[in-house]
């Protein structure tokens, strides 16, 4: 891969060994993909996880005298002052966080703690490239705002903050965001949730593929989108997709049929069978986890419409996942007034796949999310996977029946 003098100065370690590390990766990957060079990027999102590989990786680079080169938002580990007090957690968890925050503060990042941060504080521009991590950013920034990233992981994200830099591969390239299926939906499609089933269905059969999506409504919202692409790329690995109507490079692509794309049919019995395989089908619940993606202020208001002054079930815990601001927001608007003397809790800064939720490992809980259901598994914890309103009403019943 060519470097100019610059680079190759960094690579020798001549602007500190933070920054060498993070060239040294780059680079790495770079020629691993047969890049022919780095792009500037103008802005990156890094997965915060508070994983000991994450963190051990940001320390490296922070102790190497390393700063973020541009604008770095950051994922959520957990809230320590709301979960410290109520969950049962180790002392090296409680450590593991506190240096995870030390170090991508030590970086420049900005900690803004949110999964969703293309909706928010840090949303790049048509064309613009950059660098994000977060398995629901790449098909948002790609396909709905046309920006370019590759999937990134936390350390390349991170890698390419700090340098201000990254490979020129992958999506960033033109002839690589086409689509190679054509997928028709036969479906109707209405709320997050049917977006979100349609996304775990498509991901399975594409896998790391780019699905261009025929019939569905021309109008979806951007919670809609949101869930869309955090399930392609839960069940599958994708990073970009087109929407018939929609995104902005659907138009600018030449026919996908033409263009040799394999063809599938999404139809209303397919979702069904895909949704009973990955759900739970009911029994006593636990607890109810909505906000993986983190939900937006939207999404608040409505399970308050969809509580209407009921209370929960005393042995149902509702917790709903959201960023800083949209919890101030429901704040100052009384949405989470109307939420929390339901007996729910709307937490900011946090990740479902941590420590703070061990609690209900073993148990059944319910989640509109198949990502939630897909990290949460893998911990011990088994969901109902159902829209919201079903949700809160099983949160109320106590069961799902
Ligand atoms: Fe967000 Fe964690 Fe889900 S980062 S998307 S709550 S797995």
């Amino acid at each position: 891969m060519y470097l100019t003098k610059r680079e190759e100065r960094i690579l020798e370690g001549e602007e500190g060994e933070g920054k060498r590390l993070a060239m040294e990766l780059l680079v790495a990957i770079g020629e691993a993909f047969e890049a022919e060079r780095l792009i500037p990027i103008t802005r990156a999102h890094v997965a915060t996880s508070a994983q000991e590989g994450d963190t051990y990786w940001a320390e490296r680079l922070a102790k190497g005298g390393a700063r973020c080169a541009v604008r770095t938002t950051t994922n959520p580990p957990w809230d320590y002052d709301f979960f410290s007090r109520i969950a049962e957690l180790t002392e090296y968890e409680i450590s593991l966080l506190h240096r995870t925050v030390d170090a991508y503060r030590r970086l420049g990042a900005v900690l803004s703690f949110s999964c969703t941060p293309y909706v928010l504080d840090n949303v790049p521009s048509f064309g613009e490239h950059v660098a994000f991590s977060e398995s629901s950013a790449p098909p948002y920034v790609n396909s709905v705002l046309g920006a370019r990233t590759n999937r990134e992981g936390s350390p390349s994200a991170l890698a390419s903050a700090v340098i201000g830099k990254t490979p020129y591969y992958g999506l960033h390239i033109d002839e690589n965001r086409r689509a190679n299926v054509v997928v028709k939906v036969e479906a109707s499609m209405e709320g997050p949730f049917s977006y979100g089933l349609l996304g775990i269905h498509v991901g399975e059969i594409v896998g790391s593929g780019i699905p261009y999506f025929r019939g569905l409504p021309r109008n979806p919202s951007k919670e809609e989108l949101v869930y869309l692409g955090a399930e392609l790329a839960t069940s599958g690995s994708v990073a970009m997709y087109h929407i018939e109507g929609v995104t902005p490079e659907a138009a600018l692509m030449e026919e996908p049929v033409e263009s040799g794309a394999e063809v599938i049919e999404v139809g209303e019995e397919d979702l069904r069978d895909t949704l009973e395989r990955w759900s739970e089908s009911g029994g006593r619940i636990s607890s109810v986890i909505l906000g993986c993606p983190h939900y937006t202020y939207e999404q608040l208001v409505e399970v308050a419409r969809i509580l209407g002054g009921r209370r929960i079930h005393p042995d149902v815990d509702l917790y709903i996942l959201t960023s800083r601001h949209a919890l101030e927001m429901a704040r100052r608007s009384g949405v989470l007034d109307v939420i929390e003397r339901a007996g729910g809790r709307v937490v900011a800064d946090t990740c479902i796949d941590q420590p703070v939720f061990r609690k209900y490992e073993g148990t059944l809980g319910c989640t509109d999310s198949f990502k939630n259901a897909y990290y949460r598994t893998r911990r011990g914890q088994k969901f109902v996977i159902m829209d919201v309103k079903s949700c809160i009403e099983a949160a109320i019943r106590g069961e799902v029946r």
